[in-house]
């Protein structure tokens, strides 16, 4: 994974379509840009955001915004006590999975079980020693000649007295899944027999930034605890995001929190606190987000499916997000080397197999697949996806 910074850094040619930086989407920076250059004019304003520490759940305006907002539009029985500002959901998770799974009196909950992979690799490197992945085979679901999808295997799914949360994303960052109604339902009912959280990382989803593609309301209940996060708004560098989850559980994290961060950030709670205040993200999302993304899935899609209609490769279906998730089964060699040689070619993408947390390594189909963020230019998608096609064309020949 370090070849995808390096791909960024070094190589102008390199098409790097392995990363899951969001595209600067030019709508939505004019948005930004004008609310910092109004912050910039506030002398008072912004001197109290870079000059005080927040409180350790954050500042209590963008908790009751968010707060009132979800009541208003979910119908959601949330206070601003269900609500803490977060640096983002890397942070968040870290906080999350070892404080409900790390060292503790009983050290009985030491599990983090994925209920459906692949899942974000970035889960990864967020367990301290003692902690420990679940992560049980998904059933496979192929759609028609071109698609397939991931399901959940019930049958497999355990949650125990020693399972500390159960953990999904929410469209699936790689293979843009989006679980129902009814299986989050059912996720969370077994968790919540077992004194397990739900944690749902929003991070491409609902309610923002909302890069779905169906009509799909967030799911929540007291035992759920979800992420969001700024950074695929196209704010990345602010590193900032929400978890809304019980007051109890609110309480612990803000507490867990403080010890590793004092405070979280002012600025990007302050351009969230505009955005719903000014009644500003929903617009946002949907018609300039979600737009931007669905078209660049279209394209990249279709041509990749016309390109390789003549092997047996498939597409996840793409619920969400902006990456393709390609299966080429029976792949003569694998992913791996796939990766390697369209790195050659000056295409970087991300190896499937990166993607199975904690599967047993004898599963081959993580290494048939690859990840393609379709977050790019037009020419520079076009090309990539050119380039990936002619290069999966030619190994099956
Ligand atoms: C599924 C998922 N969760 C969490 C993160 C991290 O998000 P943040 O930038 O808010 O830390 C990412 C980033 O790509 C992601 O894809």
């Amino acid at each position: 994974m370090d070849d995808l910074a390096e791909a960024n850094k070094s190589n102008q040619d390199t098409i790097n379509m392995g990363g899951g930086s969001p595209f600067p989407i030019k709508a939505s920076r004019e948005v930004y840009t004008s609310l910092f250059q109004e912050l910039a004019n506030s002398r008072a304003e912004i001197e109290k955001l870079y000059g005080q520490y927040s409180a350790p759940a954050g500042n209590q305006e963008t908790r009751d915004k968010l707060a009132g907002y979800l009541r208003k539009k979910f119908g959601w029985n949330v206070s601003s006590e269900h609500v803490a500002v977060t640096n983002g959901n890397q942070a968040a998770l870290f906080v999350l999975f070892n404080m409900l799974g790390g060292p503790n009196e009983s050290a009985e909950r030491n599990e983090i079980l994925f209920p459906l992979i692949p899942e974000y690799v970035g889960y990864q490197n967020l367990l301290l020693p003692g902690l420990k992945v679940r992560a049980p085979k998904p059933s496979i679901q192929i759609l028609n000649d071109h698609l397939f999808e991931y399901r959940v295997d019930f049958s497999r799914i355990q949650v125990t007295e020693k399972t500390a949360a159960v953990c999904l994303s929410q469209p699936s960052n790689p293979a843009g899944k989006i679980h129902s109604e009814t299986d989050l339902k059912k996720l969370d009912y077994i968790s919540n027999e077992k004194g397990a959280p739900l944690i749902i990382d929003s991070a491409y989803g609902a309610p923002f930034p909302n890069i779905i593609f169906s009509e799909c309301p967030p799911y929540w209940s007291e035992n759920t605890i979800l992420l969001l996060s700024l950074s695929k708004l196209g704010l990345p560098g602010l590193r900032s995001g929400l978890i809304v989850a019980s007051p109890e559980r609110i309480a612990a994290f803000s507490k867990f929190s403080t010890s590793l961060n004092l405070a979280p950030n002012s600025i990007g709670a302050h351009i969230l606190t505009e955005l719903v205040s000014r009644g500003a993200i929903d617009h946002l999302c949907s018609q300039t987000i979600c737009n931007f993304y669905q078209e660049k899935i279209a394209f990249a899609s279709s041509k990749l499916i016309s390109s390789l209609a003549d092997t047996p490769c498939r597409l996840h279906h793409m619920g969400g997000g902006f990456f393709i998730w390609l299966w080429c089964e029976h792949l003569p060699f694998l992913g791996r080397e796939l990766y390697s040689r369209l790195k050659t070619k000056g295409v970087v993408v991300a190896p499937g197999e990166e993607f199975f947390l904690g599967l047993e390594p004898d599963w081959s189909h993580g290494r048939e697949c690859i990840r393609i963020s379709c977050a790019l230019p037009d020419t520079q998608l076009n090309v990539g996806i050119e380039l990936i096609a002619d290069e999966i064309v030619d190994a099956y020949r």
